[in-house]
């Protein structure tokens, strides 16, 4: 994620140097800015004891930017430039410049209102924007649509759950399989022994992601019949099921409990570890952003207003009155 190493709060210039990301990551990683984590800063509401759990070395590739010292020397998954939607006379989101290294978990918070779900409108191209740049992996993805980005490797969930209530849970992961695996219309027809055998391929990676969350018994249930907590997770598979570069998460953690957030917590860093992607997510459960992110973003009517690490985020006074300081 990405911070102005200065003075912790957004700096309206994304300035990016001549040459290489390669060549700027390392001459960054020698000189770094790092935020290492032996000692935790005093949280800025003890009281509220916001878990850590190891932290993230976290270094500064070009410029004013933040990601984990392992993705210094990658190209990042996800770069915003002066991004930025107004609806009518509302800047919704303004100037946002972020950057998510290729197997980051990051964090997107802020008070109701403040835009982050926009800025997941936005990235998966639900609004195209007024403003500003996103590239993916290093490809600009303007002019592209939602099926495009979804196709290059961004997923989502919705803060509004969305399943296809009446199907199984099988079928809900298989949808988003059908964006991963190519199935050609004549063999489709046909039920040429490639389909059968796609199918059975499908079958078997469905309930392999479904494992992940300890859901493979559950492949037949209808996923509108599962509690609360579990059809959030079966969103969560559908989503990696496309095969994302880059999974996004709308407040993952919403209505669970805290046996299911600390559950929840666990499988985030899971996926990380094993499928190799990122993770940005948006979530007010603070126990859950500071445990598991290792960079975050606070937004406050549509504008960055602190970028850092959960430490640096907890401890900084604009971000404490604006947002932490309400949190129950
Ligand atoms: N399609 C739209 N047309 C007009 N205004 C919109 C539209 N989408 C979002 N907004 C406005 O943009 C602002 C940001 O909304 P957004 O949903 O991104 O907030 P949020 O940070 O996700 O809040 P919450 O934490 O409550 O989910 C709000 O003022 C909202 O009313
Ligand atoms: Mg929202």
């Amino acid at each position: 994620m990405s911070r102005d190493d200065r003075t912790h709060e957004v700096s309206s210039e994304s300035k990016r140097t001549e040459g290489t990301y390669k060549a700027q990551s390392e001459r960054a990683a020698r000189g770094a800015v790092s935020s290492p984590s032996a000692e935790p800063a005093p949280s800025a509401d003890s009281k509220k004891g916001h878990g850590s759990r190891a932290r993230t070395k976290m270094v500064a590739p070009p410029n004013d930017y933040l990601v984990p010292e392992r993705d210094a020397l990658l190209t990042p998954v996800l770069e915003c430039r002066h991004l930025g939607i107004d609806f009518g006379g509302l800047k919704a989101v303004d100037d946002l410049n972020l950057m998510v290294g290729k197997t980051e978990i990051a964090g997107l918070i802020g008070p109701n209102g403040a835009g982050k779900t926009t800025v997941f409108n936005l990235l998966t191209k639900v609004y195209q924007p007024t403003r500003g740049t996103i590239l993916l992996d290093g490809q600009d993805t303007a002019g592209m649509d939602t099926a495009r980005v979804s196709r290059e490797g961004i997923a989502r969930t919705f803060q509004n759950i969305r399943l296809f209530d009446s199907l199984t849970v099988e079928d809900n992961v298989k949808i988003g399989l059908h964006n991963q695996v190519e199935c050609g219309m004549w063999s489709g027809i046909f039920r040429l022994l490639r389909y059968w055998l796609s199918e059975k391929e499908f079958h078997d990676r469905a309930l392999e992601l479904l494992d992940v969350f300890n859901m493979a018994d559950h492949a037949g249930d209808i996923a509108g019949s599962l509690p609360y907590g579990a059809q959030r997770r079966l969103e969560i598979v559908r989503a990696l099921a496309t095969g994302p570069k880059l999974l996004l998460l709308d407040e993952p953690a919403a209505g669970m409990n805290p046996v299911e957030t600390e559950e929840l917590m666990d499988n985030i860093v899971k996926i990380r570890d094993d499928f190799q992607i990122a993770v940005l997510l948006i979530e007010h459960d603070m126990d859950l952003v500071m445990g598991i992110c290792e960079g975050i973003v606070v937004l406050n009517f549509g504008k960055v207003i602190a970028k850092g690490t959960p430490e640096e985020i907890q401890a900084n006074p604009q971000v404490v009155e604006a947002y932490l300081g309400k949190q129950d």
